[in-house]
C-alpha cells in the first residue's frame, strides 16, 4: 500500500501544467464506442479512472493503443456488449458506457456501477430515459440486461440537471431514430467536450452547455481526432494548495472560464488571481475564510471542490458555512482534517469550519477522490509530518500530484509501506 508522506509549511510557487480532464476523458472513451473509425484522443490524463475506462474497451474488443498522453481506440472490431461485474465496480463512470453499447449494438449487460462512496448515488435517472427511449431493462442476479435494437427520440426533461443521465443519453441518442430533446441537462463543460467530439464523429447535436440539448439521430459516425479540455477541479485543488501556502505560482493549459465559481470565492478571500487565455495565477498573502459555500450543479461552485475547498478553509481567518446539496453525504474527509487540528462542526450537509492558525501533520486516511486531495492541501500547510494512506483514491483522478506539487517546491514523498 503506497503513501504519500508530506512535510507542510513551505510555500508552493512556481508553474503547473493542468492534465486533461477526467469527467470528459471517461465519457469520451465509452463514445469511441459508437465510431466506425479510429479515434485519437490527446490530453488524455494519465490515471487510474482512464486505465480502467482502457480495460473495459480492451475487455469489450477494442484495439487500444496508449502512449503519454494520447489514446488510440478502434472500436470496429467489438462485439461484445457485457461489462464485468469487476470493472463496473471501479468507478461510477462505468454506467455511461450503457448508453454508447446499446447505440452500438442495441444490446447490453452492466452491473450497478461503483465509484467513490458519497451515500447514494441511484441511476434511476439514467434507466427511465433509456426506456423511454424503447429500451427494455431487466434486473437479475444484481445484472441488467438492457435491449433497445431499436432506439427512438423523444423528448426527455430531467428531474436533476444530472450530469451522467446527460450523456448516458446523448450517447444513445446519437444513432437513434429521430431527434431527442433533453431538458433541464447538466451545463457541465464536459457535456459540451462530449457533444464537441461527437460532433466531429459525424453527430448532430447542439445545446450542450446549456439546458437543453438537442441530438437528432445520424445513420453512422467515423473515427477522428480530439483534444480533451483542462480539469477544471484539478485546477481547482491547485488553486487551493498554492493558496494555503501563502504561495504564488502560474497554472498553464488551464481554461480560466470553466473555473468563475472559485475564482470568485478566492478573490474573496483575499487571493489574487489573474486570468490570461489558458494562464491562471494565483498569489496569496492573508487568507480570510469565505463565510458561505453551497454546492450547485455548474456554473454554480461543484460538489467536486468542497473537500478540496475546505482543506483551505481549515487555515482562513474567520468561518465558513459549507452546504452540500448535490451528495448526501459528501463529508467524509471532515473527521481525517480534525485529526490535523481543524475546527469543523457537521450537521447534516451543512459544516461549519473555524478557522485555525496552524493545522499539525498527523496519520491520515484519504476516504474518497477529492476528500484525499482535501487532505493534501491540509498536509501541504500544516506545521510537520502527515502521512496519507489509501491514496489510490487520489490516483483515480490526479496524474502524478508528488511530481506536481515537488516542482512547486513542496516537500511530498511517494512510499511503500
Ligand atoms: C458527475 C461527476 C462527478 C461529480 C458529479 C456532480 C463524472 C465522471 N463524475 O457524477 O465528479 O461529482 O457529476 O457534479 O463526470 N442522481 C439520481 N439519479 C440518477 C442520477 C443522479 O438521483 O439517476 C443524483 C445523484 O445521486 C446525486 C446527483 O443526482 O445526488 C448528481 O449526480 P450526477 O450529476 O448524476 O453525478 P455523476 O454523473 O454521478
Amino acid at each position: 500500500m503506497q503513501r504519500f508522506r508530506i512535510e507542510g509549511g513551505k510555500s508552493l510557487c512556481g508553474v503547473v501544467d493542468i492534465q486533461g480532464a477526467k469527467n470528459s476523458i471517461l465519457p469520451i472513451m465509452a463514445a469511441t464506442l459508437v465510431a466506425d473509425g479510429e479515434c485519437v484522443i490527446e490530453n488524455c490524463p494519465d490515471i487510474s479512472d482512464t486505465h480502467t475506462a482502457l480495460e473495459i474497451l480492451r475487455t469489450l474488443g477494442a484495439l487500444v493503443k496508449h502512449r503519454g498522453n494520447t489514446v488510440t481506440v478502434d472500436c470496429r472490431n467489438v462485439l461484445d456488449y457485457e461489462i464485468p461485474d469487476a470493472l463496473m465496480r471501479k468507478m461510477r463512470s462505468s454506467v455511461i458506457f450503457l448508453g454508447a453499447l446499446l447505440s452500438r449494438h442495441g444490446k447490453a449487460v452492466i452491473s450497478f456501477p461503483g465509484g467513490c462512496e458519497l451515500g447514494p448515488r441511484p441511476i434511476d435517472l439514467h434507466l427511465s430515459a433509456l426506456e423511454k427511449m424503447g429500451v427494455t431493462i431487466r434486473e437479475e442476479f444484481g445484472c441488467l440486461f438492457c435491449n433497445g435494437t431499436v432506439l427512438e427520440g423523444c423528448e426527455i426533461p430531467l428531474a436533476f440537471p444530472s450530469v451522467g443521465a446527460t450523456e448516458n443519453i446523448m450517447l444513445a441518442a446519437v444513432r437513434a431514430k429521430g431527434t431527442t430533446v433533453i431538458t433541464n441537462a447538466a451545463k457541465e463543460p464536459e457535456i459540451e467536450d462530449l457533444q464537441n467530439f461527437l460532433n466531429e464523429m459525424g453527430a448532430n447535436i447542439c445545446g450542450a452547455g446549456t439546458g437543453t440539448v438537442v441530438i437528432r439521430g445520424v445513420n453512422g459516425l467515423t473515427g477522428c481526432t480530439h483534444r480533451v479540455i483542462p480539469d477544471r477541479i484539478v485546477t481547482a485543488t491547485y488553486l487551493c494548495a498554492v493558496a494555503a501556502t501563502r504561495g504564488n505560482a502560474l497554472l498553464r493549459g488551464t481554461c480560466p472560464q470553466h473555473n468563475r465559481a472559485l475564482v470568485s470565492v478566492l478573490r474573496q478571500c483575499g487571493c489574487e488571481l489573474e486570468e490570461q487565455g489558458d494562464l491562471l495565477r494565483i498569489a496569496c498573502d492573508n487568507l480570510l475564510a469565505a463565510r458561505r459555500i453551497r454546492t450547485m450543479p455548474y456554473p454554480g461552485f461543484p460538489t467536486d471542490a468542497q473537500a478540496p475547498f475546505m482543506g483551505l478553509m481549515c487555515v482562513a481567518k474567520g468561518s465558513t458555512v459549507f452546504v452540500e446539496t448535490i451528495f448526501e453525504n459528501r463529508y467524509k474527509h471532515i473527521a481525517e482534517l480534525q485529526r490535523m487540528g481543524a475546527h469543523i462542526t457537521p450537521e447534516g450537509r451543512v459544516a461549519v469550519v473555524e478557522g485555525v492558525r496552524r493545522l499539525h501533520g498527523a496519520p491520515v486516511q484519504a476516504t474518497d477522490l477529492r476528500g484525499g486531495a482535501a487532505l493534501m492541501i491540509a498536509a501541504l500547510a500544516a506545521d510537520g509530518i502527515t502521512e496519507i494512506s489509501d491514496i489510490y483514491h487520489i490516483d483515480r483522478g490526479y496524474e502524478r500530484p508528488e511530481q506536481v506539487l515537488s516542482q512547486l517546491g513542496a516537500s511530498i514523498l511517494r512510499v511503500e509501506h
